[in-house]
């Protein structure tokens, strides 16, 4: 074939490509949840379903694949087909994971495809109402009486409640009873209902539960106190005495390695849209959650910043020698 007939049948090519994709999306997408429902990532993935609607046109649900700390969802994502129809809703986990758990049947960033950052949100270290102690600084002298009598629940190894959790721990160099559910939402009816004593929760599931003066709080994992209402007189743990302490989860949308350019261009376009939704930035400022407008919700951004995260958990969970085989 001459250089020139080259030349075109190349162009034919990636102009079918671009077809095949111009009318993305003709069906339903699916953004996969790897928690249990009721738990805040599948709050706020139900909300970025609702915002998502309308700039692709389509049908957006949730499925939740709960376990293991977020990983059996992830690793649905990154073996599903890279068609842009199935898309994983993850938080901090993306970057704890590599470094916690030996056998991870995925790599990150290498298996994904990085689509734009959500949300940061801010947790909150709440107890059972029958608890004795009512303020973080009575917790810790509980703590330090009771030790591994104490339990705490989390959502498995590399949830942002266990993590949260391990930082708690080796502030407090104290190690408590920890007890794994498949997501935070399970554990709060739990620890509501006194089967366990404490949790560190995202605020977006906790701050109802506030409100509804259904658990204690005793610190805010922000380095910042929080304006909203139900959280406002709340200390940060980093003011009741544990020095720099500050756990912000983020939130991120991912497809599967390999989805074609002009998908991946229209998914961050809708992204952006969604988060530019005025209700949906009310919704969720008013549970303290900061709705992400910088660099970070660029693919490029979006990547080095996990990247950056990965690099400073590792850090963090090789020091509290923190594994899973
Ligand atoms: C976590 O602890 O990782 C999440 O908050 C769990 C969940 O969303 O259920």
């Amino acid at each position: 074939m001459t250089a020139s007939r080259r030349i075109v049948a190349g162009f034919a090519l990636a102009a079918t490509a671009t077809l095949a994709w111009a009318d993305f999306p003709d069906k339903p997408v699916t953004l996969v949840v790897p928690f249990a429902a009721g738990g805040p990532t599948d709050k706020i993935a139900r909300d970025l379903a609702e915002a998502l609607r309308k700039p692709l046109g389509q049908t957006v649900v949730v499925e939740n694949a709960g376990g293991a700390g977020g990983t059996i969802g992830a690793a649905k994502v990154a073996r599903s087909a890279p068609d842009g129809y199935t898309l994983l809703v993850h938080h901090i986990g993306m970057a704890t994971a590599p470094a916690l758990y030996r056998k991870l049947p995925y790599k990150v960033p290498e298996d994904f495809e990085m689509l734009g950052l959500i949300n940061e949100a801010p947790s909150v270290l709440i107890g059972n109402n029958s608890l004795p102690p009512n303020n973080f600084s009575e917790l810790r002298q509980w703590i330090t009486a009771n030790g591994s009598k104490v339990n705490l629940a989390n959502a498995g190894l590399g949830s942002a409640s266990h993590l949260c959790g391990l930082m708690l721990q080796s502030a407090l160099k104290s190690s408590l009873t920890t007890i794994p559910y498949k997501g935070t939402a399970p554990a709060m009816t739990d620890l509501i209902g006194g089967q366990v004593n404490l949790m560190c929760e995202q605020a977006t599931n906790a701050v109802p539960q506030i409100e509804g003066g259904k658990v204690k709080v005793f610190g805010v994992t922000s380095s910042r106190r929080l304006t909203i209402a139900a959280l406002k007189d709340s200390p940060t743990l980093a003011e009741a005495g544990l020095k720099d302490f500050d756990v912000q989860v983020w939130h991120g949308l991912y497809a599967p390695k390999g989805t074609s350019a002009p998908v991946l261009a229209r998914l961050n376009a809708a992204l952006r849209a969604a988060l530019k939704d005025p209700d949906l930035i009310k919704r969720q400022g008013a549970l303290g959650l900061t709705v992400i407008s910088d660099e970070r919700l660029d693919p490029a951004g979006h990547r080095r910043f996990v990247e950056t995260e990965k690099q400073r958990w590792a850090k963090v969970i090789k020091e509290a020698g923190e594994y899973a085989d």
